[in-house]
């Protein structure tokens, strides 16, 4: 965390790394941010960082260990070449872009570059999120081990050595708690169809999946064996679980989904 630290762009995830990383014990001092947006350059200069507007207004003397990118793929190509005089040298860059692959940064700044690309999820804003990396083979051991730790502030990390199950862990993990959030949204309703009022319902839905979360967590047991601890034989949840868990129920619908989000990925990559 002591390494000098070159963050492009803060907004929603960029912000939550910089967050995670003064909250690791980052010194401001260390970190420079590049941030056009007024209210997202506010907020980084309100941690007591160095914000610049853009690339070329980067002190000269600062040279950072690690360039993090974090703004949106779609303008990734008019961001890289930015940053490109930083390669060569003793400098890792690491993307957190969706479907934006190592050759895309590779061809940017070079087949020697050191890179890692990652896959973090929204949840990292609060701590808690799941980042997956994948590294090109012009990084070395200190490399990963910075860039693992650069995503651990923010939540848990794991590595992949195969590039191509990125697709698998965007529509699993980065895509997610979008997933989550919907089963939130169905029980809820399905609780109002049951006769509950709309806020209760809603309340209800919510606490659930947060505190079976947590059980999940603290217990460290497997969600089956969870799941079965709370089915009694010829029972309440057991009449719910028939329905959930029949041949046309939950698991086929959510590998069609997942299954969607990945073919999506790999067409997004190109
Ligand atoms: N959010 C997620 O769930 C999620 C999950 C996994 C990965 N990611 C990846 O994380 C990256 C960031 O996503 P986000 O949700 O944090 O997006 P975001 O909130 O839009 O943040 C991107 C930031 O980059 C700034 N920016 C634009 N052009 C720039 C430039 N030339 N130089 C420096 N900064 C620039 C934007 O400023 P303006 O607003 O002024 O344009 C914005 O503040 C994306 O590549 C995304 O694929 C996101």
């Amino acid at each position: 965390m002591d390494a000098p630290l070159l963050l492009v762009g803060c907004g929603k995830m960029g912000f939550a790394l910089l967050t995670g990383w003064l909250g690791r014990g980052a010194a401001a001092a260390n970190i420079v941010v590049v941030e056009p947006g007024r209210a997202a350059a506010q907020a980084a200069v309100a941690r007591g960082v160095t914000v610049a507007g853009e690339a070329s207004r980067v002190d000269p003397s600062f040279v950072p260990r690690v360039v993090v990118f974090a703004v949106k793929p779609q303008v990734m190509n008019a961001v890289v070449p930015g940053f490109a005089g930083y390669a060569g040298g003793d400098t890792v860059f690491l993307s957190i872009a969706a479907g934006t692959p190592i050759r895309f940064f590779e061809s940017g700044l070079g087949a020697a570059a050191r890179i890692v690309r990652a896959m973090p999820n929204t949840p990292a804003a609060t701590g808690r999120g799941m980042s997956v990396l994948c590294a090109n083979a012009a990084a070395g051991d200190a490399d990963r081990r910075l860039c693992g730790d650069l995503l651990a502030a923010v939540g848990e990390v794991a590595w992949v050595s195969d590039e191509g199950l990125m697709d698998a862990v965007t529509a699993a993990s980065g895509s997610g708690p979008a997933y989550v959030f919907l089963l939130i949204e169905c029980l809820a309703s399905a609780a109002v169809e049951a006769g509950l009022p709309r806020d209760l319902a809603a309340q209800l839905a919510k606490a659930t999946v947060e505190g079976a979360a947590e059980l999940s967590r603290q217990s460290g047991e497997p969600a089956a064996k969870l799941r079965e601890n709370v089915t009694s034989p010829g029972g309440t949840t057991e009449a719910a679980l028939k329905i959930l868990m029949a041949p046309d129920g939950l698991k086929p619908l959510m590998t069609r989904a997942v299954a969607a989000a990945a073919a999506r990925s790999r067409e997004l990559a190109g």
